[in-house]
């Protein structure tokens, strides 16, 4: 992999990023009655009290569902979040050797499983569109490697301001977007270096193609249905208005089991578990999509492999946030569940991880990079943002240990000599370790 990065015609210039004492969205909050700083009534805690009011407790699922996409008024649909002035930071936003070391990652695969002529890069939940333009960068930069292999990008986006932001990120500004608010590709251009791209809603909208899927930060947004283990059996918790404090939720648990148990495991010995079946419906779509096609997906994420309990908690300016209090001006969040996810690509597509951060990337050759991009920056302020942003991915106090890839690959992928091809590629290759992943685990 390293060899890839300095064989480069031209080295990847430092972009300065902006690095600053923040709170990731990989700690731990325990949801419930934490003091509240803000206890205004919002229109989304007035819209939630009309529905509660009408038709009785809903759903964590459905709480956070409507508080970070509702399409009038969610989180997540017209304003920028992300950065210094929002409410958390990723690590693409921290440091572009992130998204250069996923992008060699892609190119690695591709190379791995017989450079395919064409291929498509899907990133659900783009953010602003900086991780895609670190990966694109790398994409150019080797463009010896990918020559003459047609790509396109797609992007699952369900908001309009940050698609917006992601437009302005990646698209050459002379050439003007196509928009259709009715259509399933609700945005079409092409990037600065030339590439098409697509703005779907949906990863169903997506076309079927052979492709490479990303997802980081995107699987711990998707809303959660919570259980509390009780002498009665499992049940659900609730969210409901509290009788004793006017404009203020609180959580119930539900009187008798609900239709959401059957998520839970019968061997479970959790006595609280979180289960997000968006979650398991996406990892199906993408495991039948890289079977039939080839490809694989890329997952980055906090989580755990199936033991945490109560990990569902709130971000407002770089803190933490009670997630009942003022909804819709803060993230909402749990960890992902990767044990959930392995089980929901039911032996389809093979799984590797979940892998450290710092794991992940030390494979994929960060310390190298970093020392090429040191010696390149001459400017003290530019080497301390480096040094800086290095901390923060890799330090196990911060991001390093807490954040984890998970990958979906085809059977073949990993299956040891025996070469592997689809209707799509042009020539077969022995199987070879998957970077990032130390080892290779067969699922
Ligand atoms: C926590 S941000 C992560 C952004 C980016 N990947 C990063 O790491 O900087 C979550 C992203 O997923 C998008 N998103 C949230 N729910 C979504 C959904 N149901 N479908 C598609 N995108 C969604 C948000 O708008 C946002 O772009």
């Amino acid at each position: 992999m390293m060899a890839l990065v300095r064989s480069a015609h031209r080295p990847l210039c430092g972009v300065a990023r902006v690095v600053f004492p923040c709170i990731w969205r990989g700690r731990y909050f325990s949801s419930g009655n934490e003091s509240t700083e803000n206890n205004r009534v919002t229109p989304m805690l007035r819209h939630l009290m009309y529905k509660i009011k009408s038709t009785g407790p809903i759903t964590v699922a459905e709480y956070m569902k409507e508080v970070l996409t509702n399409p009038v008024k969610g989180y997540y649909m017209h304003h920028d979040m992300l950065g210094e002035k929002g409410d958390f930071i990723t690590s693409p936003e921290i440091s572009q050797i992130f998204g250069e070391l996923v992008g060699i990652w892609f190119i690695s695969e591709w190379m791995a499983s017989g450079k395919s002529p064409a291929f498509q890069l899907v990133e659900l939940g783009p953010g602003r569109g900086t991780l895609i333009g670190d990966i694109l960068r790398v994409f150019s930069q080797l463009g010896s490697v990918l020559k003459n292999c047609d790509i396109s990008v797609h992007l699952v986006e369900v908001s309009q301001k940050l698609s917006e932001i992601q437009a302005l990120t990646l698209t050459e500004e002379k050439i003007p977007l196509e928009r259709d608010a009715e259509s399933l590709v609700y945005m079409k251009g092409v990037t600065k270096s030339g590439i098409p791209i697509s703005w779907y809603r949906h990863l169903q909208d997506v076309p079927k193609g052979y492709s490479f899927y990303l997802a980081h930060e995107f699987f711990d947004v998707l809303p959660v249905h919570k259980f509390q283990k009780t002498p009665q059996g499992w049940r659900e918790v609730f969210i409901d208005i509290d009788p004793q404090v006017s404009d203020k939720l609180r959580f119930v648990l539900a009187p008798c089991a609900t239709p959401a148990e059957a998520f839970i495991q019968r061997d479970e010995t959790r006595d609280h578990v979180e289960v997000c079946p968006g979650a398991g419906i996406i990892i199906q779509e993408l495991s039948q999509r890289i079977a039939l096609t080839g490809g694989a997906a890329l997952i980055a994420d906090y989580g755990h492999d199936g033991t945490k309990t109560d990990t569902f908690r709130g971000f407002c300016g770089h803190k933490l946030h009670d997630v009942l209090t003022a909804p819709g001006t803060a993230d909402l969040t749990a960890d992902v569940d990767f044990n959930y996810l392995r089980r929901m690509a039911q032996g389809k597509v093979a799984s590797l991880g979940p892998t450290e951060q710092q794991t992940f990337l030390k494979n994929m050759g960060i310390d190298v990079r970093l020392k090429v991009l040191l010696d390149k920056s001459h400017e003290p302020s530019m080497k301390q943002q480096l040094l800086q942003g290095y901390d923060m991915l890799m330090n196990p106090k911060k991001m390093g240990e807490r954040f984890n890839f998970f990958a979906l690959l085809p059977h073949q992928r990993l299956q040891s000599g025996s070469p592997q091809m689809n209707a799509c590629q042009s020539k077969p290759s022995a199987s070879l370790p998957v970077a990032g992943f130390d080892e290779l685990a067969w699922r």
